[in-house]
């Protein structure tokens, strides 16, 4: 997540002003970044920002505060203060710049920002008056104990009013976080597009690569030579058997002529992930057992990404992927009797264990709720989500030889448009053809 976002100061701004117009009357919502994590001694994991705090600032440092009111101000409906790390020459040289408090107030065009050494005393008094609190408890819990101790200053002064009901933001943010805006979905085609290309440079180097973490670095290789600070979860590359180990990240092994290989990666490009999965012979030539169980997979994708679009449902696509997957491996002698039994029984389930796929944005299961009133809910304009249907075929004695051991699976990114759906991911091959022709050389 790098700290220049392409999204306007005025989306961001715009973005704030959705949050608080959807609050009751004189509230205030209260949001913190991110702090560093220490790996070890005086050492941190990279820092990757806040996803909720990220997306309503735009802010890539940790440490900072959002405070936003709907009550009255001199400025007009709605006031917005910051608190950030000050500026400080020393801990700069040491550990990198900062924005500081004046540049963060002018380039947030913030009402007021102060430093975060002084967040107890700002809080206590951009709280009081409020009678309502937007923060979500245990979200970053090392500052629920700050927020109770101000709360409970506030209600022992005589002359201050404390919020008296305290009302998690992450429902509604997490809402308007699932339909995103044709900036978001901008960044995440470039996601998409980067990490299309990583995949195609891995599968050009998997006949000249002997081990799993090698077709790993082809793929952070490109990442970042386009720009993508990192992926956007864990790389699985899991030849032979591993792949049917599915969040499988050791990617130690060495690869075997003959075996196929699942990657599943994704780029995070600007705070935005993409989430491709592509399973291809390390060979370059698919055996019929290995093409006849990723045609397999392949259909039962094409059959839910029809389904997929405005007012359909995930759980529908995901019905008819099951149905596919089922009659296919009865087909295949995998899977003995009725299709329809098999289905109710969810004996599919043996070789196919996980959902069709998941919401997708700024974190690469993101935020938003499937189910409204307890119904599946329908998919509207500007949601992003995978479709990754899979075969993991166990290797035991009751399955056909030829195909124990193998696991498949192949995941798009797709955005829901107004008349359907696009698909996001679209630029790596897919088909056994177009993977076996760009393994040769010929694409
Ligand atoms: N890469 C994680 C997933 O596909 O859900
Ligand atoms: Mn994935
Ligand atoms: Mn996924």
């Amino acid at each position: 997540m790098t700290s220049l976002s392409s999204i306007s100061q005025k989306e961001y701004i715009q973005r704030q002003h959705t949050f608080l117009e959807q609050c009751e009357p004189n509230s205030i919502l209260v949001i913190r970044s991110g702090s560093e994590t220490p790996r070890s001694r005086d050492t941190d994991y990279p820092f990757r920002q806040d996803s909720d705090f990220y997306y309503l600032t735009g802010f890539n440092e940790p440490d900072a505060w959002l405070i936003l009111s709907n009550r009255t101000s001199n400025h007009g409906d709605v006031y917005r203060a910051m608190a950030v790390r000050p500026s400080d020459p020393e801990q700069e040289i040491w550990h990198g710049r900062r924005l500081g408090v004046e540049q963060a107030e002018q380039q947030f065009e913030l009402d007021m920002c102060f430093a975060n050494s002084e967040i107890d005393d700002g809080l206590l008094a951009l709280l009081d008056g409020h009678d309502h609190l937007y923060w979500s408890l245990s979200h970053h819990v090392e500052s629920d104990e700050l927020i109770q101790s101000v709360i409970s200053q506030l209600k022992a002064s005589r002359t201050a009013h404390a919020p008296d009901r305290i009302i998690d933001w992450q429902p509604k943010l997490h809402a308007m976080r699932l339909i995103k805006s044709e900036a978001e979905i901008a960044l995440m085609q470039k996601a998409a597009d980067i990490s299309c290309e990583a995949h195609k440079r891995a599968m050009t180097a998997a006949k000249s690569v002997g081990f799993e973490y090698q077709l790993a670095a082809e793929i952070h290789h490109t990442f970042a030579m386009h720009g993508a600070s990192a992926p956007a979860y864990n790389s699985i590359v899991g030849s032979g058997d591993n792949a049917c180990i599915l969040h499988y990240t050791e990617n130690t092994d060495e690869l075997t002529h003959g075996d196929l290989v699942l990657i599943d990666a994704g780029a995070e490009f600007q705070g935005y992930a993409a989430d491709i999965t592509r399973t291809f012979p390390i060979s370059g030539v698919f055996s019929e057992a290995q093409g006849n169980l990723y045609n397999l997979v392949l259909d039962a994708q094409a059959a839910a990404l029809d389904v997929l679009g405005p007012r359909r449902t995930l759980a529908q696509a995901g019905e008819v992927a099951i149905e596919v997957l089922t009659q296919g491996l009865v087909d295949l002698g995998i899977l003995q009797g009725d299709v329809d039994g098999l289905i109710s029984e969810k004996a599919y389930r043996r070789f196919y264990m996980h959902g069709l796929g998941h919401w997708l944005g700024l974190d690469v299961h993101d935020v938003g709720v499937y189910k409204l009133e307890g119904k599946d809910r329908p998919l509207l304009a500007g949601m992003v989500l995978t479709v990754e249907p899979g075969l993991y075929v166990p290797n035991e004695p009751d399955i056909p030889k030829a195909y124990r051991g193998i696991g498949i699976r192949i995941e798009d990114n797709i955005v829901i448009t107004e008349d359907g759906h696009h698909i996001l991911t679209d630029k790596v091959p897919k088909s056994v053809a177009a993977i076996e022709a760009l393994m040769a050389g010929k694409a």
